[in-house]
């Protein structure tokens, strides 16, 4: 028995967080067997690595450091805790993925998109997403999304200036171009409850 690995991208203010938490309710209360977690963390390993990561104070990080972290705590995460849920046959749904990497590291900090998939390898082999789903909202609208939320913490990359959270966002358009069997996006510019109708209808069109 093998389950399905789904993933929630987007940038910062897309409301995918909290879409993904309603549509897991949902799909509990319709009696799926679902897993929730989230990148960078999930287990103690990778929750740890996410500290250091986005520690607000680490602002001499390197990119590739950055990036390797980030598949560090993927590797771990991978093989701790999303693989076994899967061979007991759990719906996985997973707040990011090498998505993010593709788009942050690979696009936005000028990596090469192509460049962080490989290095990546070496923390999934081959392992993608049966699904993915792309939150889509510009990100003036996102990020002011955020600013009016005071209870949300912001973390180093959120402090990224507007011009970076435009090229996350462009990173993500090439990946809908590079894998569209793959990724599906969501128009997040809705309101939370259309947006949580769209998800949770393409997640269930994907596991019936
Ligand atoms: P988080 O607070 O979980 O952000 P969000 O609510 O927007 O998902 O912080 C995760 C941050 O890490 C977010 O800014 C995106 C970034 N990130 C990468 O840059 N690369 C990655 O591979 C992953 C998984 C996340």
């Amino acid at each position: 028995m093998t389950g399905y690995f789904i993933t929630f991208e987007g940038g910062e203010g897309a409301g995918k967080t909290s879409a993904l938490n309603i549509v897991a309710q949902r799909l509990t209360e319709q009696g799926y067997p679902i897993t929730v977690t989230r990148e960078p963390g999930g287990i103690t390993i990778a929750e740890k690595i996410r500290a250091i990561i986005l520690d607000r104070e680490h602002t001499e990080m390197d990119a590739r450091t950055e990036a390797l972290l980030y598949a560090a705590a993927r590797r771990q995460h991978l093989i701790e805790k999303v693989k076994p849920a899967l061979s007991e046959g759990k719906i996985v749904l997973c707040d990011r993925f090498v998505d993010s990497s593709m788009a942050y590291q690979g696009y936005a900090r000028g990596l090469g998109i192509d460049e962080i998939y490989h290095i990546n390898q070496f923390a999934i082999d081959q392992f993608m997403p049966d699904l993915t789903l792309f939150f889509d909202i510009e990100p003036s609208v996102g990020l002011a999304r955020i600013k009016r939320n005071q209870e949300r913490e912001l973390n180093r990359l959120d402090l990224e200036k507007i011009a970076f959270h435009e090229q996350v966002y462009q990173g993500y358009q090439i990946l809908l171009g590079k894998f569209p069997n793959r990724i599906k996006a969501i128009d997040a510019r809705l309101e939370l409850k259309d947006v949580v109708e769209l998800a949770y209808q393409r997640v269930l069109d994907h596991i019936r």
